[in-house]
């Protein structure tokens, strides 16, 4: 056996184990919580339905924030907290741990499971009920309704098809850019290098046809790299037929930037405001330290025209291309972001609006400003998975005031994983005129959220236990259409009103 092989065979056995050690890490780490083993140990005997206090998991203030269960277990027991020299932000892990039962939150391996309801359901604005139009395949992204009632529909790991107005999922679309199947599979999520993501059509497609696609651009070799690394590209291109053509890259960066984290945190996500120009989510890839510097891609919002030239107002150009050709600092927008995964536009006054996951506690939804930093990984209502502070921030010495963040319009903790959402703005559920329909991954749950005044006046489950939300979109007939991931398959849903 030649040297070469032998060392491939090796790494590849190498591979495997890991791959097996992070998914008994994944499925296990709920067990090995800390705050559920210091509630088992402390707290249980009490609060559980045998206990003499109150039954603190499943009844009582289902509405209460984790301040205010901070605090109450800070005043009823300080004795207790005293007593078992809990590490400072226990007893917030432990006010999390207390909400994220009381919200049945499943693992993330069990966020798979799902069912769609059958009978009418009686929101607090609308009653509706919930049509299938179409199973799906595997990994579902991203969806976006066309004029003519057809639906662009993306899959990660297989690519784009059309969902015609039966409801019949259509041949791939050829001539798109190559994705590559999964390496491995933990849990339901994917390790992927090289996936389909966000589809986006133009804001004047009914004139000009134009779509646009994220999706993670993958090299190896021809990069320089020996192993394959990916990075966010967008190119926009037409629909003839089943055949993707006029295909031009439209944002991309320096294959230098490309890195060989999966695609699981790439984010991807597009969406175009009034003017007409465009916006792509870039995740952190794993990286921290780069979020807060300019010239690299990650952790940031990216702004370009729609005919992928670069605005020259864009808050961080300099004039010209920088010296550095690696760098991708002229179409920078906003920095400090964790994992943007759902974009959309205000369609009242253009205005960008971004999803963000925390870690454990810390969703947000965020208004974007120009030049705005989002504060991760320094400031976050979150804590780490092993309930403790998340210190990143302060380890790599980033240094600046939580006054100089923008802070999330929405905090969402316990964190659902929030997903793609939109305002909604159809005839069809006109008491949800301009409320956000927000997806979720975790929670499975499909949120309605008003905000007035840049709060939130009104906050409503409209559906839970549907699986895991990847997109939400309003179809041009005015109707809701949800796409859901579940392990091998997905479905494509919609809520009509009734009465
Ligand atoms: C010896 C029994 C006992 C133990 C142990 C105990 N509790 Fe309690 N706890 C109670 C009782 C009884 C009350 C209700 C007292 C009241 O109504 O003011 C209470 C009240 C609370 C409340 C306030 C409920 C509310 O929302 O008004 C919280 C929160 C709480 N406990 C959390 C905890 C946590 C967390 C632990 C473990 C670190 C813990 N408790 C351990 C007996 C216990």
């Amino acid at each position: 056996m030649g040297k070469v092989v032998k060392i491939a065979l090796g790494l590849l056995g190498f591979g495997g184990m890991v791959v097996l050690g992070v998914s008994w890490y994944l499925e296990t780490r709920d067990q090995r919580e800390p705050s559920r083993l210091a509630f088992l140990e402390h707290c249980a005997s009490c609060h559980s339905a045998s206990g003499n206090g109150p039954d603190l998991l499943t009844q009582y203030h289902a509405d209460d924030s984790a301040d205010e269960i901070t605090n109450r277990i800070l005043v009823r027991h300080s004795d207790l907290v005293a007593q078992a020299q809990f590490p400072e932000p226990m007893v917030k892990a432990l006010a999390l741990y207390v909400m994220e039962q009381r919200q049945a939150l499943p693992s993330i391996t069990n966020s798979h499971a799902h069912a769609i309801p059958k009978d009418v359901v009686e929101s607090q604005r609308h009653a509706f009920k919930v049509e299938l139009i179409t199973e799906v395949g595997k990994g579902p992204y991203s969806i976006a309704p066309l004029p003519d009632g057809r639906i662009l529909l993306v899959e990660k790991v297989r690519g784009l098809s059309v969902i015609d107005t039966a409801g019949e999922q259509g041949d791939l679309v050829e001539g798109t850019p190559r994705v590559w199947s999964e390496i491995a599979q933990v849990g339901g999520s994917f390790a992927v290098l090289g996936s389909m993501l966000d589809v986006q059509l133009h804001p004047d497609y009914a004139s000009n046809g134009w779509i646009y696609l994220a999706h993670s651009d993958r090299c190896q070799l021809d990069c320089g790299s020996p192993w394959p690394v990916t990075m966010v590209r967008v190119v926009r291109g037409r629909l003839v037929g089943n055949r993707w053509i006029d295909s031009e890259v439209i944002w991309s960066v320096d294959k230098d930037q490309y890195t060989v984290v999966p695609d699981a945190v790439a984010s991807g996500r597009l969406a175009f405001d009034h003017q007409g120009f465009g916006y792509v989510t870039v995740g952190g890839k794993s990286t921290y330290d780069n979020l807060h510097v300019m010239d690299t891609p990650y952790g940031k919002i990216h702004r370009f025209n729609d005919n992928g030239s670069v605005p020259e107002d864009n808050p961080f150009w300099l004039g010209e291309q920088p010296g550095d050709s690696t760098s991708s600092r002229n179409t920078v927008w906003t920095y400090g972001h964790r994992t943007v995964q759902g974009l959309t536009t205000d369609p009242r006054t253009g205005e960008i609006w971004a999803t963000e996951m925390g870690p454990r506690g810390g969703d947000e939804i965020n208004l974007i400003r120009r030049g705005g930093n989002y504060g991760w990984p320094l400031y976050t209502e979150g804590l780490d998975y092993n309930a403790e502070y998340i210190s990143i921030g302060k380890e790599l010495g980033l240094d600046f005031e939580f006054s100089e963040t923008i802070p999330p319009v929405v905090d969402f903790t316990p964190a659902p994983s929030l997903s793609n959402f939109i305002f909604h703005n159809s005839d069809q559920f006109p008491n949800w005129q301009n409320d956000l329909l927000v997806g979720s991954l975790r929670a499975q749950t499909l949120f309605r959220v008003r905000i007035e005044a840049g709060r939130v006046v009104e906050k409503e489950r409209l559906l839970t236990r549907l699986g895991r939300i990847r997109d939400v979109e309003m179809g041009y007939d005015g109707f809701v259409y949800v796409l859901i991931e579940h392990n091998q398959t997905g479905s494509l849903i919609r809520l009509v009103p009734t009465g």
